[in-house]
């Protein structure tokens, strides 16, 4: 493995009584092996499949590329999808581009500007075509399901856009995402002759950053997907070993259970790296969606599952880092670092003749961004307060595919710990049906009375409205 997981600030020998003992950790062991079991058995199958994506056939790959020779001819590149049809292109994005890709004046750049809608606020959407033309502008639509509400708005609101502006070549600049055969997206691709990729089965949304919901819009930006997957495959590899000692995803799997269960019940992931901001975006959901949940596997009431909360080094140490040192003793913070950050940078030496400026002076942004990364998990642990950092020798597509897939199989790891289902969401599709029940989709009308009957008990007394 490229990337290094260090955990000592969550062992008493940094911590103290705050943190864990190693026999607690060996006392897990068979507990663990257990789980890499379990889930070894099962990759590939059932809700496992994204486990295999790592080693997709070099045909897909190739065709991918070839499509996305054509779709890079486009000036702006627009995904349309939510949650795990957009956190994962997003994290891409931002890791993997030039930081001001989008702001590369258009000669000098090679590929689109990329943005990912993943919002249907109507004011925000809706100004989004002043700044396109639509001859020049390509859109990817991804939904697993082809129903959910906002995407397929979004497409039907921008399909038409297309096919006012473009006529009959509209369908040349649409590209779809979805499921190999169910859903109306799936229908729209084939009646209008989109060209289209498939989610293969058993890849749910929050797991799908490595299938053509993240590598098509990856491979449109020239990003290089080969690279991803191998480091992917590297950390599969890795993930494998059944000792929690040598498997980082594992550790950090038992490290986040023994934790919830002594009442850290918030993770922090906090990474050091600007790039890496939206990474811990994607992990926020990839942790709620799988962790978070009311049974277990034997219909048992258990509510478990850690709030994951992004924050970003050095920016939020002056706005969170306050409550994490000092406030409850409910979180572990998870920083990410970089060793090589791609570029060097000065501070300028100028002396000021100011003693609380100038020993800046002659010191790198690089040397100070550790410093503060160092420096904050120091007060934490000082204060008792569990940390672990994963380091990334640099970012690059292998690291971060490495990455990405450590932080799935820990998921799936904490799944078998808790004993739940990690790869359903009853509590989103619940929110899906409301809505499709208070917009009067066919076939919800059940839903839709019993809705109507619960907003009969809101009461005018709780609300307040200013005089
Ligand atoms: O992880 C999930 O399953 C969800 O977050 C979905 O990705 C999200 O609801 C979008 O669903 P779909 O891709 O079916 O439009």
């Amino acid at each position: 493995m490229d990337i290094r997981f260090d955990f000592n600030n969550m062992m008493d020998t940094s911590i103290g009584e705050f943190g864990f003992s190693e026999r607690q950790i060996d006392e897990m062991e068979s507990t663990c092996s257990k789980a890499v079991e379990a889930v070894q058995k099962r990759r590939g199958t059932g809700w496992l499949g994204w486990m295999e994506l790592p080693y997709q056939p070099a045909e897909e790959l190739s065709r991918m590329k070839e499509i996305a020779s054509r779709f890079q001819e486009c000036k702006d590149f627009v995904v349309l999808g939510i949650g795990g049809s957009a956190l994962g292109t997003i994290a891409l994005k931002s890791a993997l581009l030039h930081p001001w890709h989008d702001l590369i004046p258009e000669k000098s750049r090679k590929t689109p500007r990329l943005h990912v809608l993943d919002n249907v606020d109507p004011y925000w959407l809706g100004t989004f075509t002043d700044v396109l033309d639509p001859s020049s502008t390509c859109v990817n639509v991804i939904s697993k399901s082809g129903s959910t509400a906002e995407t397929m708005s979004q497409f039907l609101w921008m399909r038409k856009w297309l096919k006012e502006n473009l006529g009959d070549s509209y369908a040349e600049h649409i590209v779809v995402t979805t499921d190999p055969v169910k859903g109306a997206l799936r229908a729209m691709a084939e009646e209008e002759g989109f060209a289209a990729f498939t989610i293969p089965e058993g890849v749910g949304g929050r797991f799908s950053v490595l299938s053509p919901v993240g590598l098509f819009p990856a491979s449109v930006m020239g990003i290089d997907v080969g690279e991803l997957l191998s480091g992917a495959a590297a950390a599969d590899e890795a993930a494998r070993e059944e000792n929690p000692w040598s498997n980082q995803a594992l550790m950090m799997a038992l490290l986040a259970f023994l934790s919830f269960n002594n009442g850290r019940n918030i993770w922090v992931m906090m990474p050091y790296v600007q790039g890496l901001k939206d990474v811990a975006d994607w992990f926020r959901q990839l942790w709620a969606e799988s962790l978070g949940k009311a049974v277990n596997r034997h219909g048992a009431e258990v509510h478990v599952g850690q709030t994951p909360v992004k924050a970003l080094g050095t920016t939020d140490q002056h706005s969170q880092v306050q409550l994490y040192i000092e406030g409850p003793q409910d979180k572990v913070i998870h920083f990410i670092g970089v060793e090589d950050y791609g570029l060097e940078l000065e501070i300028p030496s100028e002396k000021t003749g100011q003693d609380s400026l100038d020993y800046l002076g002659g010191h790198t942004f690089n040397e100070l961004i550790k410093a503060e990364r160092e420096a904050t998990a120091l007060a934490l642990a000082e204060a008792g307060r569990p940390n672990c950092t994963h380091i990334l020798p640099s970012v690059t597509p292998f690291t971060l595919g490495e990455l990405l897939f450590t932080f799935e199989m820990a998921t799936a790891y904490s799944g078998e710990l808790y004993d739940i289902d990690a790869f359903d969401q009853p509590g989103v599709e619940a929110g899906k049906v409301a809505t499709y029940a208070l917009l009067g989709r066919p076939g919800y009308e059940s839903r839709r009375r019993d809705i109507e009957k619960a907003t009969k008990n809101r009461r005018e007394k709780f609300v307040i409205d200013r005089k």
